[in-house]
This record gives structure tokens, sequence and C-alpha cells, in this order.
């Protein structure tokens, strides 16, 4: 029995969980294995109606009682500085340690790719983040607020433990996945100090897999190498901040936000794993959102529990209905969520 809880969130967060968890259901019956879903009810409707985010006890029997989290969005317009989503999402990266941001950018369809003359073997690359550091740490303040002297200070804080850590899981991941290439991202040359700390690392942990070939870029130029030729890359480690930046480039390669995927994971423990995409409170509640990235990220999520055939059996499905143009308009199709949730059902075959 695999144990999940579902944390469907803001926004589309509660159309493309229900959406995900309805295709993992029958992809999991059809190979005979067992999910349990217990659903958290923290997001906005909560905390406003409450008063309070998540509560304490959760993170502590999360991590106790289920194998994997399976997360929608945080962020509604109403709660305009994002404190109930920097609480839930960020603490919960934060809280369980979960340092690896995995987030792979697939191209399933080569007409989803916007790069002229780019094929399905052109993009294919995974991202590792790093997820627990960096300018999400929440060190600062400010003074004098609201004034015209105001200050707003915000620390970017970076450890050679925490840069260690990330960077050697994008080695290990390169070697274990036979990925040829590893590629760092910083930007040493105005950020001296955590440059520094990230570039010496790299070259220290590089050193112990001398038959992965390396390969450093300022993350600017990076933006422009990845649109230019994505096809340079295998795995890309970088910072938290870069990565999230990062990643919604790297979404549109493969076809927009509507299919991008992600995993917060720290080996050996319970994981975290979630559509790359926010709330979207411009669509939300219309069934317009695009369920894709929610049934993906289904997919990760029983790969990381030990049930590959689950996930390869979603992966067809979904392969299918994007070839037969059963999409939502954000991939250039005319259904709805509903709709398109139904498609990759009826598709759900066991090889
Ligand atoms: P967003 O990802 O919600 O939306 C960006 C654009 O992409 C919007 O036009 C939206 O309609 C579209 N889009 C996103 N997902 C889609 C889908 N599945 N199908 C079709 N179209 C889709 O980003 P945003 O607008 O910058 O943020 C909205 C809220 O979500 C904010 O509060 C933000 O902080 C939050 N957010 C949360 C997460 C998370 O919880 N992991 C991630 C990103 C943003
Ligand atoms: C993401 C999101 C979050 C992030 C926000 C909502 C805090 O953009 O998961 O990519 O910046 O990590
Ligand atoms: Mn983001």
């Amino acid at each position: 029995m695999i144990r999940i809880a579902a944390l469907p969130g803001d926004g589309i967060g509660k159309e493309v969980i229900p959406a995900g968890i309805r295709v993992l259901r029958a992809a999991a019956e059809l190979h005979g294995v067992s999910l349990s879903f217990e659903e958290l009810p923290y997001g906005a409707d909560h905390y406003l109606a409450t008063g309070v985010t998540m509560p304490d006890a959760e993170f502590a029997r999360l991590p106790a009682e289920f194998d994997a989290i399976y997360l929608g969005a945080l962020g509604d317009p109403r709660i305009a500085d994002g404190r109930h989503a920097r609480d839930i999402l960020l603490g919960l990266r934060f809280r369980l340690d979960l340092y690896i941001n995995l987030r792979p950018i697939r191209l399933w369809l080569e007409e989803l790719c916007p790069l002229k003359g780019k094929g399905l073997s052109d993009v294919n690359f995974v991202v590792f983040r790093e997820n627990t550091e960096g300018l999400y740490v929440g060190i600062g303040g400010h003074y004098a607020k609201g004034t015209q002297e105001e200050i707003a200070s915000q620390q970017m804080l970076c450890t050679r433990r925490g840069t260690e850590r990330i960077i050697r899981a994008a080695f290990e991941y390169a070697v274990t996945h036979n990925r040829r290439r590893v590629c760092m991202a910083d930007k040493a040359n105005a950020l001296q100090y955590v440059g520094a700390l990230w570039r010496r690392t790299f070259a220290d942990v590089a050193a112990e897999y001398p038959q992965i070939e390396t390969r450093v870029e300022y993350i600017d130029a990076l933006c422009m190498h990845l649109i230019r030729s994505p096809e340079a890359f295998d795995v890309i480690v970088t910072g938290n901040m870069f990565g999230d930046i990062l990643t919604d480039l790297g979404a549109m390669l493969q076809g927009g936000l509507g299919v991008a995927v992600s995993g917060n994971i720290h080996p050996g423990r319970i994981a975290l794993f979630e559509p790359v995409h926010g709330s979207a409170p411009d669509i939300a509640g219309q069934d317009r959102a695009n369920p894709i990235a929610a049934i993906l990220t289904g997919a990760l999520m029983m790969d990381s529990c030990g049930e590959p055939a689950v996930a390869r059996t979603i992966e067809q499905a979904v392969l299918g209905a994007l070839q037969a143009n059963q999409t939502t308009s954000d991939l250039g199709g005319s259904l709805g969520c509903q709709a398109v949730t139904e498609a990759v059902i009826a598709r759900l075959v066991r090889d």
C-alpha cells in the first residue's frame, strides 16, 4: 500500500489534483497496486477561515504516516503577500529537508516545442534545483517600512554542506541515468561569495566523477544557451532562485507550464510531488486548466514510490492523448480539464 497525502491547495490545484488522483487510481488498479489518498485541506480558504496555514502537528505527521505528498499549488489573490503559500509550500520543502527539487524537462511531442527545428531528442534535460537554501531562507527584514527611508534586505545563504549535497545528487543522477554531462549555473561574476563556494564545491565533487563531462555557466548565459541549443544539456544543477526561473523557461521548451513536473526529494525520506505551475487564478474554476502536468507528476511520484510500470502506463496514455490533440487550449486543443482527464483514463492500458 502506497500512502499519499493529497494537498490540492488553491486555484487550479483543486481541479488538477483530483484529475491526477483519478488517473493514478485507474493506472494503479491495472497493475494491482494499491494506493490510499488522504486529502489535506490547507490553502487560502482554510487560512482565511481559521488563521492557521498548516498546523505544526501536520508537518510531524506527514513523514510518519505517508509515503508521498501530492500537491497542487498555493497562491490566492486574496492573500497578496503569499504568506500562507510560503508557510505551507516552503514550509514543507524546508521542514522536511527536501533538498532536491528535481525538474525534468522533456518534450513529449515535437509540435509542442516553440523552437524552430528542435525535436524530441533535443529537449531532454533534468534540472537539479537546490531547495532548502539560497535566497529562500527568509532571513532579512525591513527598516522604516513605508517611509522614504525604507530599507529592505533579503539574505542569500549557501552552506558548503547544502551546496555539496545538491551537486552530488546531480552527479549521482547522471551516473545512474546514463547522462553524460552535468552543467552548473551560478552568478559568480556578481555574487562573488556564494559564487566562489558553488564553483569550488562543483570542482571538488566533479573530480570524483571523471567520466562525466562538466560545464560551468553564468545563469543569464545559460538562459540563452537553453534557447539556442537545449540539446547540449543533460543535467543542470543550480541554486534555489535561479532554478525557479530556469524551470519556467524549461517548461516552455516542452510546451508550457501545462506539462511541467517536479519532485521535492530527500532520498530515503517522504517526498513531495507537484506540477511546476501555480494556482493560475486567471483560469481557476473554469475547467480550463491543463491537468497533464499534475497527471505526469503522478507518474513521477509512482517512479519514486517504486512502481515504474504504473508510471509508464500513465505516460503512454498521456502521450496518446497529446498525439490525438485531446488537449486544453494552452496546447492548442479544445477540451476542458475534465475531458482531457477522461481521455487519458480511456487510454490507460497495461502493456
Ligand atoms: P501560474 O503558473 O499560476 O500561471 C502562469 C500562467 O500560466 C497563467 O496565465 C496561467 O493561466 C497559465 N497556467 C499555469 N498552469 C496552467 C495549467 N495547468 N493549464 C493551463 N494554463 C496554465 O503562475 P503565476 O500566475 O505567476 O502565479 C499564480 C499564483 O500561483 C501566485 O500566487 C504564485 O505565487 C503561485 N504559484 C504557486 C506555485 C506552487 O504552489 N508550486 C508555483 C508557481 C506559482
Ligand atoms: C515554484 C514556485 C514557488 C517557488 C513559489 C510559489 C514560492 O514558483 O514552485 O516554482 O518559487 O519555489
Ligand atoms: Mn516557480
